[in-house]
Parts: C-alpha cells; sequence; structure tokens
C-alpha cells in the first residue's frame, strides 16, 4: 500500500528533470542484479526452459502471444509429442495442424509457424538460424519472438519487449507514455539493449517478463511488497502503480448477429469449412447464417426440407469476442430424419474431436453435441 506522494523534489528528482534520457538508463540499470538474483530464484520451472532448445522456445512463445502460461502448458506438451521438430512442423498437414492449436485462437500464427519451418528446411538446412537479424526474417517472427529465441536460447543480448515488458518498464520509470505506441516500444528496447547483461540475456528478458506477470501485474494492486526492484521504483515511489502503465482504450469492436444450428441425425452433425481467406480462415464450423433467426425462418436459411425435420430446440444465446469483433449467436438444435443436408460435411460426432478443427467461438455449441 502506497502511504505517502512525494511532494518535493529530491536530488534525484532533479537530475531526472535535467537529463531524463540518462536518469531513466540509470535507473534501469539498477534493476539487473536485485532481477537476475530474484529471477534465479523465483523463476518458474516450465517445460520449455527445462533445456532451452530453440524450436521449444519458438514455439512457446508463439503460443505465450494469446495466452496464459498455465494454459499454454497441455497445448505446448501435445505440440511437441506430435511435430517435436522443424522438419515435423514443415511437413504437417493443415488439418491436423489447426486440430493442434484448436482453442488458442490467432490461427495465423499457427500457419506462419509451418511457413517459417519450411523456410528453415530450404534454406538453413533444418536448422534453426541463431541471430536475431536472421530469426525475423521468418514468417510471423517479429522483433518480440526473434529476441527471445535468440536471447533464450541461444544467449545474445538482444531484448524481447511484450506487453509485460512495457508495464514494468513504464511502472519503474513513471513514464505516462502510452505503451501502445509502436514507437514508445522501440525506445524501450533501445534502452533495454544498453542495460542488460551480455553474458545472461535469457534470463534477464525472462526475469523482466515474469515480474510483469506474477509481481507487477495489471489491473488491480501490483504486489510491490514483493518486489526485488520496488526500492528503484519511480511509480511505487510516487504512489503511481495503480495509474500505470498508460494505454490508450481499443477500437469499438464490430458487433456481428449470427444464428449457429446444430444440425443432428443420430451420431452425425452438419459441419461446413469456411473460405480460406479472412476470418478462421478454412476451419470448420458449426453451420451459422447472419442475424437473429426465429424457427420458422431456419429451413430455408439453412436448405433444409421441412418433411424431414423431426424438432427444433432453441438453445442458450452466447457471445464470443474476437479482436475486431463480436458474435453474438443465437443457437438451435435441429434433429433431422433421414440424410443430414449434401450442400454440408457430414461429421461423426466422435470426428469432432479428434479431426476436425473447431474454433473456439463455437464451443458453447459443440459442448451440448452428445
Ligand atoms: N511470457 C512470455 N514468454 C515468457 C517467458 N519466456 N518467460 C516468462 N514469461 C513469458
Amino acid at each position: 500500500m502506497c502511504e505517502h506522494r512525494v511532494e518535493s523534489k529530491g536530488n534525484e528528482a532533479a537530475r531526472e528533470e535535467n537529463n531524463p534520457a540518462a536518469a531513466d538508463l540509470e535507473r534501469l540499470g539498477k534493476m539487473t542484479g536485485p532481477l537476475l538474483a530474484w529471477y534465479k530464484a523465483n523463476g518458474r520451472k516450465l517445460p520449455w526452459r527445462e533445456k532451452p532448445e530453440p524450436y521449444k522456445i519458438w514455439i512457446s512463445e508463439i503460443m505465450l502471444q494469446q495466452t496464459r502460461i498455465e494454459a499454454v502448458k497441455p497445448y505446448f506438451d501435445r505440440f511437441m509429442r506430435e511435430l517435436p521438430d522443424v522438419k515435423s512442423l514443415a511437413e504437417a498437414e493443415d488439418d491436423r495442424l489447426m486440430k493442434l492449436w484448436e482453442g488458442l485462437g490467432y490461427y495465423n500464427r499457427a500457419r506462419n509457424l509451418k511457413k517459417a519451418a519450411g523456410v528453415i528446411v530450404r534454406e538453413y538446412g533444418g536448422v534453426m538460424p541463431s541471430e536475431y537479424r536472421e530469426l525475423k526474417k521468418l514468417p510471423g517472427i517479429g522483433c518480440y519472438t526473434a529476441g527471445a529465441i535468440a536471447s533464450i536460447a541461444y544467449g545474445e543480448a538482444v531484448p524481447a519487449v511484450d506487453g509485460n515488458v512495457m508495464r514494468v518498464l513504464s511502472r519503474i520509470l513513471a513514464s505516462r507514455e502510452d505503451i501502445g505506441k509502436p514507437a514508445v516500444r522501440k525506445k524501450a528496447e533501445s534502452m533495454l539493449e544498453k542495460i542488460m547483461p551480455e553474458e545472461d540475456a535469457g534470463a534477464f528478458n525472462q526475469g523482466i517478463m515474469e515480474l510483469g506477470e506474477v509481481i507487477c501485474v495489471p489491473n488491480g494492486r501490483p504486489r510491490c511488497g514483493e518486489c526485488p526492484v520496488r526500492k528503484d521504483c519511480l511509480a511505487a515511489e510516487l504512489c503511481l502503480t495503480e495509474e500505470l502503465p498508460v494505454k490508450a482504450p481499443p477500437k469499438k469492436r464490430r458487433i456481428e448477429k449470427r444464428t449457429v444450428c446444430i444440425l443432428e441425425h443420430g451420431d452425425q452433425v452438419s459441419l461446413s469449412r469456411r473460405e480460406d481467406t479472412g476470418l478462421l480462415a478454412s476451419l470448420y464450423e458449426l453451420p451459422n447464417v447472419e442475424g437473429h433467426l426465429v424457427p420458422k425462418q431456419l429451413c430455408s436459411a439453412f436448405h433444409l426440407r421441412e418433411d424431414q425435420v423431426v424438432s427444433i430446440e432453441k438453445l442458450p444465446d452466447a457471445k464470443h469476442i474476437f479482436s475486431h469483433v463480436e458474435w453474438h449467436m443465437a443457437g438451435y438444435r435441429i434433429i433431422m430424419e433421414g440424410e443430414l443436408p449434401k450442400d454440408l460435411i457430414t461429421a461423426k460426432k466422435e470426428e469432432l474431436k479428434t479431426i476436425y478443427p473447431l474454433p473456439n467461438a463455437f464451443g458453447r455449441y459443440t459442448k451440448l453435441i452428445k
């Protein structure tokens, strides 16, 4: 708990006013030792940390860009069992890869993994390049991922700046700059490059990320009492931890109403395949149409013969949030007699678990298929 606001400017504050960049670097430089000691004593044991091979670091970092560590672990283990190296990833069947990624969202990231694996096989003899600059040329690998692989797997002294790192820096420096701006991130990278330890870059990068995930947490009170760098944190000193970081609110999402149907007959259900481009490209889906339909509109919307419909049951509404769109869904279960519609894919219910990648957006309804 922050007990007082510092009203008068001490020597340090005056120095920061005169040369803010140098003062920021000096302040950040002080955190290196305590951060490394804390990380070495407290860093979580994670499957990709035991033996930090580049392939494992790469896959884990891409998975971690959208999901929390605990949720990633089972995905990571399964991925490694099925696609244990670059070559197997390059040769993976698209549907299989999507099935392994099912539930993680941002499916283009998985597609880029396969593309990059192909480049590594063709141009690097199947061995992941070891330098930051080379890694960055690969599809789907930007500054953050290249920095994480190069530093953690190969020990190159380059930063890996994600949202956690930006939050930590913004608080340590009590900066009011918008951490969502690319220029602010670039500046953070350039400061970190100057202060990071040459010989321990991987531990340093993981240490700041970990600090952001377990101590310097977003939304709510950071656990400053347990923070190894609290004494050098300007936000803690000025009681600003709850106001920082500054981040512009995201753009408003478009709302799309949809009607989703479980069309079933015995142990079979109907699926369709999404287009090759756009949202959830090439994945499978439960048949759905735009708008919220009432029961009497369903047969014509889903091309069903009325005399083949045994029953129509209204299911609970559901909502799924993508980055730019929200789907507000009405759902129905339609039991059919005879065959399921020929213009759709007929799948065995049990195959939904093993073969067809169905995105989380339909999770509320796929759970109701028995
Ligand atoms: N979050 C994402 N990548 C991480 C890593 N390598 N260590 C700790 N937290 C992370």
